[in-house]
């Protein structure tokens, strides 16, 4: 085996004089949503079937589908990396790279961020272990972790790299995600400059301003970009769920469902865990805007039958309990009830998500689906200021606080007025928002405010 420089001058070892070359391709694509990832790995591997990293780079890709069955893919994976990182002459990187992955398929999901990170230190510009690296980071809920990983790397970039548009990108989400959105914007714009094919760029300026309820502007961001985005991977239908969140804001309930019919649950079939917590989160966010979705959550059932047993992602598990619960899959969702409980023993990293907050929102979830409100409310109210550590976005994870609201206007009318006066001042230009208040202000005993409240609600949507 040869050693040969990639892009970066990062060492690989390999079989093929073009291996390097088109592992930066792979890893190009990755940071891109291509649809032709599996593409570059395969003809990567044709040439240099025993390249250990292309092994290891398999796994991952196995591990991002973030399912029990890919899981067991990766396993195997890592067991053929493992053999050929017994003969091969490996550099540091590479052997870190292959300790990531096996912390990754234990499910020790901080020690696999851990050793992205030491990879870091010595190669800021390893971009493969800084896209996972963000990945982890976000799934775990840590924003601060997610801004800081990237800001650690940003001055070994130059303008003349590649991928620096991409580094801009991760930043500007990480940013946003920590609620500096002045400068999650600037470098989320900067980088879609650069590359306006780059979705997750495109995507942390519509963040920004789903934060700040610009909903008319965040529509026309992304219509803008739409011939860019939308020729990503199954990516682009969470750009489509954010731009029917804006819709929904605007109480235009035609056009969110058209966007989820034409988009956003048009490739269910193809069984991809954000296409099920997207159309999840849609469809009962819809619910809660008093609009009839009709047999719409029959479609996500039988997708969501199969990952049952699955505990990769907490905060994918409960988009799929949701499903089940909501397509009246009654006997699948207390086995999936069952299962995120029995996790909550398990010290792997989703096992204390599990029971610091996967438990009290799976019991919210289901009591509030079948009418009782009062009971949810117990459930969420304590963990409420603990639900990030199941990762997913702020935008994403408002789907359990608007329930937890939704919730207390039903049973607890002086909570809900408490939390909406919480949220109207957060979200100022949320008319579902004010309508609640409104409702929960009349139902405790403060007719005059409620009015003020309804009033805000009708000047949000005239504007609109
Ligand atoms: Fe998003």
């Amino acid at each position: 085996m040869a050693r040969t420089d990639g892009r970066y001058g990062l060492a690989y070892t390999t079989n093929h004089p073009d291996s390097a070359a088109r592992f930066d391709n792979l890893v190009s694509a990755y940071l891109g949503f291509g649809r032709d990832i599996g593409d570059h790995l395969k003809a990567l591997l044709a040439d240099d079937r025993d390249m250990p990293l292309a092994h290891v780079a398999k796994g991952y890709f196995f591990m991002l589908f973030g399912s029990a069955a890919m899981a067991e893919r990766a396993r195997k994976s890592l067991a053929d990396a493992e053999r050929l990182f017994e003969s091969a002459d490996t550099t540091d990187r590479e052997r870190l790279h292959l300790e990531a992955l096996r912390a990754w398929c234990a499910a020790d999901l901080d020690r696999t961020t851990d050793v992205w990170e030491a990879i870091l230190l010595d190669h800021p510009k390893d971009v493969f272990a800084l896209r996972l690296a963000h990945f982890n980071h976000f799934y775990a809920g840590e924003a601060r972790k997610m801004r800081d990983s990237v800001a650690r790397v940003l001055p070994q970039w130059t303008d003349a790299d590649p991928d620096i548009g991409y580094v801009h990108g991760m930043y500007g989400f990480a940013l946003e995600e920590s609620g500096d959105y002045a400068r999650g914007e600037r470098f989320g714009r900067m980088a879609v400059e650069r590359n306006p094919k780059d979705a997750w760029s495109v995507h942390a300026v519509a963040h920004v301003m789903e934060m700040q309820g610009r909903h008319a502007e965040g529509i026309a961001w992304v219509n803008r970009h739409e011939a860019d985005w939308s020729t990503t991977n199954n990516f682009r239908f969470h750009l489509y769920w954010h731009r029917a969140l804006y819709h929904l804001e605007r109480h235009e309930f035609d056009q969110v469902l058209s966007i989820y019919d034409d988009y956003v649950a048009s490739d269910i079939a193809s069984d991809m865990y954000l296409d099920v917590c997207n159309a999840a989160s849609l469809l009962w966010r819809l619910e809660m805007y008093g609009v009839d979705v009709g047999d719409r959550w029959k479609g996500l059932a039988e997708i969501s039958l199969r990952h049952v047993d699955d505990r990769e992602l907490i905060f994918v598990s409960l988009h799929y309990l949701i499903a089940l619960i909501k397509s009246g899959e009654v006997e699948a969702a207390a086995r999936m009830a069952a299962q995120i409980e029995g996790y909550a023993n398990s010290a792997a990293t989703q096992g204390r998500v599990s029971a610091r907050v996967g438990v009290g929102t799976a019991t919210a979830l289901a009591a509030f689906a079948k009418g009782d409100a009062g009971s949810a409310v117990d459930a969420l109210l304590p963990i409420r200021y603990d639900l990030y550590c199941m990762g997913g976005s702020h935008a994403q994870r408002d789907l359990f606080e608007e329930v937890l609201v939704a919730a207390a206007v039903q049973a607890r009318p002086l909570i809900a007025r408490r939390l909406l006066a919480e949220r109207t001042a957060l979200k100022p230009h949320s008319a579902w928002s004010w309508r609640n208040y409104a409702t929960a202000l009349r139902t405790d005993g403060a007719p005059e405010a409620a009015v003020a409240a309804e009033r805000q609600a009708d000047a949000i949507l005239s504007a609109a």
